[in-house]
């Protein structure tokens, strides 16, 4: 049985630089795989070879079995690619913009209309169809040139970062749309860089640095990490050291916690349960009379799960600013 994508020892070089170095990995039909990885890690390189539109220094692709350079047209026929950038046609409108890429496809007259239509009014843009796209907004365009991508009646979705830069609710649809092609039997590959988007979206979760694939995952672990990585930020004054002041709580309450500093003055505390042990630390520094400046619960980050995930270093960066404490961490 094929599976939907298959890349076997991916490398691509721009001259001397290696932007993808041995990349392995199986989709399977009825799947969203999530590419999950920090600017410049590679994944617009990685999806641009995956639709044909960039070549391979070497390596194999195959997309629905038929391999993406020998077979162009047979692989291309099975996807749809939607950039992170929306190419509309700003002089169309909505409409138009929709009618004229289905005939690209040859899709039937009768088609076109009936899918444009219903494409139009499941992202909210069916009031708006007969201006011009050069007037609609950024989240606008974007579910348009998903529209576009989806009208074609692909097997295969390619979206590069689909939801970055969006309003909540524009991307709350988007991902509704996503799960929906899903479970109609379709495969999606998408990119991004938010952790909780792949966690709640995706199947399953490769995680790329520098070209590299370091771990594919299944969101349940990515949660568990999210939620180990939580934690408490806050500044202090500069009349104490963050350290000093950490030191003698954790000696007092017997609880270490690893930390790390953000900068001199401002530190994260690791904690399962960020809000509650923020509390009791306020209510402490209170009663001590330190002074704070900010402080705040944060969400977990890339580098914090990829260590949470692997037990190996940050993403590329060095480990200097982290200290351990004694804590069940790493
Ligand atoms: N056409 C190109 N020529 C030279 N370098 C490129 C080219 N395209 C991408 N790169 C480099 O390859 C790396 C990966 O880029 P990209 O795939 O766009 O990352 P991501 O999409 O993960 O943010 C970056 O260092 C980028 O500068
Ligand atoms: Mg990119």
């Amino acid at each position: 049985m094929n599976k939907a994508i298959q890349v076997v020892n991916l490398l691509k070089k721009f001259e001397e630089f290696v932007a993808l170095d041995s990349i392995n990995f199986d989709v399977e039909y009825g799947e969203i795989f999530g590419y999950l990885g920090p600017n410049g890690a590679g994944k617009t390189t990685t999806i641009r070879i995956l639709t044909a539109i960039s070549r391979p220094t070497s390596g194999t692709v195959l997309i629905a079995g038929h391999n993406i350079e020998k077979k162009e047209y047979q692989a291309k026929k099975k996807l749809s690619h939607v950039p992170e950038n929306p190419i509309v046609y700003p002089e169309l409108s909505g409409w138009d913009n929709l009618i004229f890429t289905a005939g690209l496809y040859r899709i039937s007259r009768k088609e076109r209309t009936h899918s444009a239509e219903r494409l139009l009014k499941d992202f909210n843009l069916f009031d708006r169809r007969h201006q011009q796209a050069v007037y609609y907004s950024k989240g606008m365009k974007k579910k348009l040139s998903l529209a576009m991508g989806l009208i074609s009646n692909p097997e295969i979705l390619f979206l590069d970062e689909p939801t970055s830069g969006l309003d909540v609710e524009s991307q709350r649809l988007i991902r509704e749309k996503i799960n929906d092609f899903r479970e109609k039997g379709n495969t999606v590959f998408l990119t991004t860089h938010n952790l909780s988007e792949a966690a709640h979206l995706c199947n399953r979760v490769a995680i790329l640095d520098k070209g590299k694939i370091l771990t594919i995952d299944s969101p349940n672990h990515l949660q568990e990490a999210m939620v180990e990585v939580r934690s408490f930020e806050f500044e202090l004054k500069s009349s104490h050291s963050p350290e000093v002041v950490l030191k003698t709580y954790f000696q007092e309450t017997n609880d270490e916690r690893d930390f790390i500093f953000l900068n001199k003055q401002k530190v994260r505390v690791y904690t399962p349960n960020p809000t509650s042990w923020g509390q009791e630390f306020l209510d402490w520094t209170r009663v001590n009379k330190i002074p704070f400046g900010a402080f705040g619960t944060a969400e977990a980050n890339l580098e914090d799960v990829f260590v949470s995930l692997t037990g190996k270093g940050k993403l590329g960066h060095p480990q200097k600013d982290i200290k351990r404490g004694k804590s069940q961490r790493g």
